[in-house]
């Protein structure tokens, strides 16, 4: 785990510089949403999803630095949905990623305005890079592939049904389907961001597609059983929220056990998917088993 820590911190600081380059707050009358953007998103985080696609770009053979831009809108479009979620009319949270949530610094408009400027700034990049004729083809597969993967046939549906589910009875089909909305379709969008950039042919962005679904589902799980064991000190967020909101998860149908023996098939349906591949899958094979032992 150390190992895998110290071989992604020069990429979380490569995105993160990134990231705070495109959201350098201006000195126009939208500067209040701009600060708040820019708090949203640099207020630290895993940046997994970004990590992924430049991964992802790798294990197909293409170049990681054509990816940057594009990967730092995935998590542009993460964070968005994280300060909407954090909403008092979504999960009504206080505290994400250490500290005060957007919504607690700024307000309620101002959040679900940050969530929205967030989102549109993404598809702008998404849209321009990688820049150059070359890159066109690509360039539109990935904002169509985004859009269906963040859209209501995604992580907006998952958003939906989730909460519709509060407080309801739910059998593990239902469950699934909400995990691998909510938060796997933006991590399968992630390695499949990768794939499409570097031009990947069908094996390989299949080979990615079902690594992104094995660790979207294994995430999810594990972010279900940190709720019921982590401190807020390590999790960065409230724990005990899903109980207490009577959310769907793994520990509620499965108990504990059951739930982190899921998570580890998942993850190694994830891990087992990389043989296809042709260039170096190490970390994303890493990443994959972090999902499932991550203390955050
Ligand atoms: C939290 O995602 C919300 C989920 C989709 C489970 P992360 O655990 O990746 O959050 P950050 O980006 O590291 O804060
Ligand atoms: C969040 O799921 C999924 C998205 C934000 C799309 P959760 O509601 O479980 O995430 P946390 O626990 O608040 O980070
Ligand atoms: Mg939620
Ligand atoms: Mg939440
Ligand atoms: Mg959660």
């Amino acid at each position: 785990m150390n190992n895998l820590k110290s071989r992604l911190a020069p990429r979380r600081e490569l995105i993160d510089r990134e990231l705070d380059r495109l959201l350098t707050p201006s000195a126009s009358p939208a500067a209040t949403v701009e600060k708040a953007m820019h708090y949203a998103v640099m207020g630290g985080g895993k940046r997994l999803r970004p990590i992924l696609a430049l991964e992802a770009c790798l294990a197909c053979g293409g170049d990681d630095s054509a990816v940057l831009a594009p990967a730092s809108a995935l998590e542009m479009i993460h964070t968005y949905s994280l300060v909407h979620d954090d909403l008092p009319a979504m999960d009504d949270d206080d505290l994400r990623r250490g500290r005060a949530t957007t919504h607690k610094v700024y307000g309620d408009a101002m959040a679900i305005l940050a969530g929205d400027g967030l989102l549109t700034l993404a598809f702008r990049i998404l849209g321009s890079q990688p820049a150059g004729d070359g890159f066109a083809v690509a360039r539109c597969k990935a904002v169509a592939l985004i859009a269906e993967r963040a859209g209501v046939t995604g992580m907006v549906g998952g958003q939906v049904a989730d909460l519709e589910a509060e407080g309801r009875p739910f059998d593990r089909e239902r469950l699934e389907w909400i995990h691998r909305h909510k938060t796997g379709a933006l991590l399968r969008a992630s390695v499949e961001l990768g794939a499409v950039l570097a031009g990947a042919d069908e094996t390989g962005l299949g080979a990615l597609q079902r690594y992104g679904d094995g660790l979207g589902l294994a995430f999810q799980i594990s972010d279900d059983i940190l709720d019921c064991t982590a401190t807020a000190a390590d999790l960065g967020k409230t724990p005990g929220k899903d109980r207490e909101a009577g959310k769907t998860t793994y520990p509620a149908l499965l108990g504990l056990d059951g739930a982190r023996a899921e998570a580890d098939h998942q993850a190694e349906i994830a891990v087992a998917a990389l043989s296809d591949l042709p260039g170096d899958t190490s970390i994303l094979a890493a990443l994959a088993r972090y999902t499932v032992t991550r203390s955050s």
